[in-house]
């Protein structure tokens, strides 16, 4: 088999491994059954239409193994991340006859991932899911962990992001890096974004030099260097590896620095502006709606604005954090955004909220944050107004 390097995720009898290498979609079927510890009669590849290169290294390698591999296509937009969406992949399940030894392997991106493994969750009550992440984002964020899900709609006819969704974690995670080379450059950069999310969370898991890293190799990623890509899905999956093995169901309580709730840095304000489709970053009307990087990326900017309004942290950091990301070609302003009072009544609706009260992830240094609870209206205020262009 290709080269990889495997990071494990630690979590009892459900541990698994993350594979990352190139060329490892080829391998899928001996990959699968080595993790499994069985070779399946039979499988339902759960394809993304966006990633249809990808989608036929994986069913080739399947049928030249032997195993049945049945396909139902999704064409992933956070408005078919529905429950009729999930419903199909389970009618699919059920029309191909899989049992219960028999895996759902998602391939494709977050919103592929996470409508797969909700649909592997709940097929006869939990099947094997398998996740061959197609985007950066997807391969360093959305495939481990086990979050699992899809949006509902709320009755002013809005989205609320993951509203419904299980644990269920994956029995194997395969990070092809090849199938970064067909991925178009604002969906890249959106991956970035959660890279340096994780990176600003790094201090408090072991590896600080995680930002500094980010800085000085931002050309080469932006060029998709081939070792510089290596490192940095290898290190922000390890960081997501180490959350989750903590906390994996996000029980921590509030405060503290190694709760998997710490992932959900800069996406508060991300999720209240992520559905509002006339969100251009470009301010080009084409160029809408917002992505899900790109809206956590702006997020991240907002948190550092609120964290040192709170004197949590530096107003410097926030600086630094924002010219990075520009350095990495990802949007610091957007024009458009609704009044704060909206935001604030749009942050609300999310599914963190806790007893009606907006709980915000702020970082406190470079690569801390902490999960605060009660964060003043006029904080918020100023993450908004840090953002707005
Ligand atoms: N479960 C989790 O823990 C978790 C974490 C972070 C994000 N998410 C979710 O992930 C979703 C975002 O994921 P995403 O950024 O991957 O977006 P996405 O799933 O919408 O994919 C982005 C686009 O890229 C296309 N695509 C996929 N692979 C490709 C490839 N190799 N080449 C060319 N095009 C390709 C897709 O068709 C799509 O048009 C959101 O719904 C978010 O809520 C989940």
């Amino acid at each position: 088999m290709p080269d990889s390097t495997t990071i494990p995720v630690r979590l009892g009898d459900r541990t698994y491994e993350v594979a990352i290498g190139r060329d490892l979609l080829a391998q899928a079927a001996a990959r699968v059954s080595d993790a499994l510890g069985y070779t399946p009669t039979k499988t339902l590849v759960v394809a993304d239409t966006g990633a249809r290169p990808h989608v036929d290294r994986v069913m080739d390698s399947l049928s030249q193994a032997g195993i049945e591999a049945h396909r139902i296509d999704i064409t992933p937009a956070e408005r078919t991340k529905t429950i009729a969406t999930f419903a199909c992949v389970l009618e699919a399940a059920a029309s191909a006859g899989l049992e219960r030894t028999n895996p759902i392997i998602a391939v494709g991106g977050g919103i592929v991932g996470d409508v797969a493994g909700f649909a592997a969750s709940a097929y006869r009550r939990g099947v094997p899911s398998v996740v061959c992440p197609t985007t950066l984002l997807s391969m360093v964020d959305a495939s481990v962990g086990g979050k699992t899900g899809v949006n509902l709609t709320c009755p002013t006819g809005g989205l609320i992001k993951n509203m419904a969704g299980a644990f269920h974690q994956p029995s194997l995670v395969l990070a092809d890096l090849l199938t970064l080379t067909t991925l178009d450059a604002r969906h890249l950069t959106s991956g970035l974004a959660e890279c340096v999310k994780h990176a600003m969370l790094s201090a408090d898991h072991g590896d600080p030099g995680a930002l500094e890293w980010l800085r000085l190799h931002a050309d080469a990623l932006a060029q998709l260097e081939p070792a510089a890509m290596d490192s940095l899905v290898t290190r922000s999956v390890q960081l997501k590896a180490r959350v989750v093995e903590h906390d994996e169901r996000e029980l921590a309580a509030a405060g503290s620095a190694h709760g998997r709730a710490t992932l959900n840095l800069g996406h508060t304000f991300a999720h209240a502006i992520e559905p509002i489709e006339h969100l251009s970053p470009t301010g080009k009307p084409g160029d809408v709606p917002l992505h899900h990087g790109e809206a956590v990326g702006l997020g991240l900017i907002a948190a550092c604005a609120t964290a040192a309004i709170t004197g949590l942290c530096d107003p410097s950091y926030g600086d630094s954090v924002s010219s990075l990301l520009t350095h990495l070609g990802l949007p610091i302003r957007i024009a458009g955004l609704p009044d704060n009072a909206e935001l604030r009544a749009r942050m609300l609706s999310d599914k963190k909220v806790a007893q009606g009260a907006i709980r915000l992830v702020l970082p406190t240094a470079p690569g801390s944050a902490r999960l605060i609870d009660d964060c003043p209206a006029e904080a918020i205020d100023a993450g908004w107004d840090r953002i707005r262009a």
